[in-house]
């Protein structure tokens, strides 16, 4: 895919939490074939020593649920490469379970990865960035917006990041940008084996979706490419939906419309 100009991110620092795999690696790879010098941050260390060499970044580990961990690990990037440009908050935990189900402990690890995390890696890089035109990002997800059952501590500590996007965009501004990107269902992801485990649930998902199709990582990394480059100068507090029209409505019904047409 080569919709940016080449060299669009050269000079840049990008950071990327949870950038050792699926979608937020995607990211990471995009950014550095647009120039910029990049960093990946995950627990396993092996995992990030391999994802980094597949992109020529720099790879460490940390836990986002580790507020001196992942400062530390950023600290180590404004070092080694500067300081820091774009940063992307993409950590995140998840499985399928009833709300009775779940455990405090349970519920509580995913809010502390997704939520928390993403608090840490922001306040964590506020004074390492590279100010005034500094561009922060979330990952989150439609399960903020939309209710999804067996999904209590994702949509909450998801529609939590939303919330702390608006936040820190009123907070920051006009020095840094702050938005988050919403990916619909991403083909090939951890996060898809975990929530469409079967045949029959992702045909459902295909339906009910305007594209008819599950994303690919790719798109979603377009998208990131655009939030953090001037293109996207006057956009700050936003979340940009790259889900094939997920969050508008249920895509079965436009069928009907086509066959009454
Ligand atoms: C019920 C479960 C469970 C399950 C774990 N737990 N899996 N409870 N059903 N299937 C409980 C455990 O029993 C424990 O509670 C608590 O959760 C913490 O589990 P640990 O294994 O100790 O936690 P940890 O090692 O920190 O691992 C975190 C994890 C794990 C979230 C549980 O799956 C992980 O590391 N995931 C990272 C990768 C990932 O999930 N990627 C997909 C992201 S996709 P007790 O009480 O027993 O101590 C995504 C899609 C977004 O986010 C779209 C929707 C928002
Ligand atoms: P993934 O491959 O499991 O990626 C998760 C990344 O976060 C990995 O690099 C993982 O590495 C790291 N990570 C997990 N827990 C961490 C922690 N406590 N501290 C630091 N790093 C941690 O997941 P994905 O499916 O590509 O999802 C990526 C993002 O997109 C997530 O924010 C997810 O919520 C969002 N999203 C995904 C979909 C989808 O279709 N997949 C849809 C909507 C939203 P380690 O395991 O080594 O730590």
């Amino acid at each position: 895919m080569t919709t940016f100009r080449e060299n669009l991110l050269a000079g840049k620092t990008a950071f990327v939490a949870g950038g050792t795999s699926g979608i937020n690696l995607g990211i990471a790879k995009r950014f550095a074939e647009l120039g910029a010098k990049v960093a990946v941050a995950g627990r396993d260390p092996d995992k990030a020593a391999r994802a980094a060499a597949e992109i020529g970044a720099i790879g460490l580990s940390a836990d986002v649920r580790d507020y001196a961990a992942i400062r530390g690990a950023m600290e180590q990037v404004a070092d080694q490469l500067g300081p820091m440009d774009i940063v992307i908050s993409g950590a995140a935990g998840n499985f399928l379970a009833p709300a009775l189900g779940m455990s405090a402990n349970a519920f509580r690890t995913v809010v502390d990865i997704d939520l928390n995390g993403t608090f840490n890696v922001f306040r964590g890089c506020h004074d390492l960035l590279n100010r005034p035109g500094a561009s922060l990002i979330a990952i989150t997800a439609g399960q903020a917006v939309n209710a999804s059952a067996l999904q209590a501590h994702a949509c909450a500590a998801k529609a939590g990041i939303n919330q702390l996007i608006r936040v820190l965009a009123l907070e920051w501004g006009p020095e840094v940008r702050v938005n988050g990107i919403s990916p619909g269902p991403i083909a090939d992801t951890e996060g898809m084996k975990r929530l469409a485990p079967d045949a029959a649930t992702r045909q459902s998902h295909f339906d009910r979706i305007a594209m008819k199709r599950w994303g690919k990582i790719e798109e979603v990394a377009e998208s990131a490419v655009f939030l953090c480059s001037p293109a996207a100068g006057y956009i700050t507090g936003t979340i940009l939906d790259c889900d094939g029209g997920s969050q508008v409505g249920d895509a079965s019904r436009g069928d009907l419309a086509k066959g009454m047409a």
